[in-house]
């Protein structure tokens, strides 16, 4: 489902917050979560936008977080997710790929099970708190993504323990009486959902081959959504029958029933979510037209690191949505790189979008980008974070507001 703000409350939005801004409709999260709720736990994948009251959000509808760093540890808690309250399915998940010692004091006082993935972490967890909870996270041996550095499984990739090589890690949680709760496999994201079959099959395999019991399984992340017009909606009917039959068979097997947990960032946040940006600046230069923003890939790093593609649409600033005549139009930046562009593919081709003929002081709106926007914004080029906002119904809320260039400052200064 995607974002309904109108080019009214976007125009609105600019004058009390300025741009570039980063505005989410928490309606759309809502009716994402309710596509997903067959699984048993939805476990959000926080990184794809980890503001404390997205994270609030998830917590009102019963979802649970899947965290990757001590940051991401102390963002859950903030939200109010409680790692020592008695419940069911642990509150907080920690998926990291390597574990350092103030990730491990927190996470052994704090009883968050770890997902590892390697021998090493459980190692280093087992000899910090013998008998932790832990997951295995497993490398199936292949592996799918949006583009290549968001493919998680396979030779290639540096996540998981190799399906074949449980061995030692199997002995290591013997050593300490680590307690395994479950099995995760994640394939990457944007995946293929023509190997989802196979990852259903892999993870049957590899709890018949670990002999061992079992609470749950996760079938990690990965589910897209459609950025391009006429592009499909994930089958999410599919997407849990196939998992569904896995897990029958992986009950079957333990002789009990098992949970069964979905990993989701992207599919949750990414349609709520807009970057909106003032038009400052056109030029023609030889057969391109080139529209600049105030936004840059320091903001929404996407189109910059994968080639993705985001939407744009044009709004003047007395609330329109443009129309009219389009022209093909390279979207960029004001950073200080050529590859501050917006509308390019992978490998840093210059593409355009067909946009409306607009004016200075218009708003460029990029869609789809609440997953792995503001998340992944940095302050290249000294450019301080952007304000987020929720809008809930009629109720606008300032989630974040903007980071101030003193603040950037303060961090080298009088140290
Ligand atoms: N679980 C694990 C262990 C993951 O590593 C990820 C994403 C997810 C779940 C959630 O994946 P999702 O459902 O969002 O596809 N920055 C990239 C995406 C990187 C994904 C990293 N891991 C992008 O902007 O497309």
């Amino acid at each position: 489902m995607k974002a309904r703000l109108s080019a009214s409350q976007l125009a609105s939005l600019a004058d009390q917050y300025q741009t570039p801004y980063w505005v989410y409709d928490a309606s759309v999260i809502r009716a994402q979560i309710a596509r997903l709720r067959a699984f048993d736990v939805i476990r959000f994948a926080q990184k794809a936008c980890s503001n404390i009251h997205i994270l609030k959000l998830m917590r009102e509808e019963g979802v649970l977080v899947d965290s990757v760093s001590l940051g991401e540890v102390e963002r859950a808690l903030a939200a109010g997710f409680d790692p020592l309250a008695q419940t069911d399915h642990a509150p907080i998940v920690f998926t990291a790929d390597v574990l350092d010692q103030a990730a491990i004091q927190r996470v052994t006082e704090l009883n968050i099970p770890v997902n590892c993935g390697s021998p090493q972490m459980l190692e280093q967890l087992g000899k910090a708190k013998p008998g932790h909870p832990v997951w295995l996270r497993i490398n199936p041996g292949f592996g799918h993504g949006h583009s290549r550095k968001t493919n998680t499984g396979g030779e290639q990739s540096k996540h998981g323990i190799w399906h074949s090589n449980l061995d030692q890690a199997l002995a290591i949680i013997d050593q300490y009486g680590l307690q395994l709760q479950g099995l995760h496999m994640h394939i990457g994201s944007g995946v293929d959902y023509s190997h989802l079959q196979a990852v259903g099959d892999a993870m049957v395999a590899q709890v018949k081959s670990l002999g061992r019991d079992l609470k749950a399984i996760s079938v990690g992340g990965g589910l897209s959504i459609p950025y391009r017009d006429g592009e499909a909606e994930v089958d999410t009917d599919h997407y849990f029958t196939v998992w569904q039959a896995a897990r029958r068979e992986i009950e079957a097997h333990l002789g009990h029933a098992i949970s069964m947990e979905i990993e989701p960032g992207r599919f949750l946040v990414a349609e709520s979510g807009l970057l909106v940006a003032e038009l400052r600046a056109q030029k023609q230069a030889g057969n391109n037209f080139f529209a600049l923003v105030d936004a840059g890939f320091n903001d929404l790093a996407r189109p910059a690191m994968y080639g993705s593609y985001h939407r744009i649409s044009v709004c003047t600033r007395d609330g329109q949505e443009r129309t009219g005549a389009l022209q093909p139009t390279v979207v960029a930046g004001p950073l200080c790189e050529s590859g501050d562009v917006f509308t390019q593919e992978d490998g840093g081709v210059v593409t355009t979008q067909n946009l409306p003929v607009a004016e200075i002081g218009d708003l460029l709106v990029f869609h789809d980008a609440g997953a792995y926007g503001a998340s992944m914004s940095s302050n290249y080029n000294s450019r301080p974070l952007l304000p987020e906002i929720l809008v809930e119904q009629d109720q606008v809320k300032l989630i974040r507001r903007r980071q101030t260039i003193q603040e950037l400052i303060a961090l080298e200064t009088g140290i």
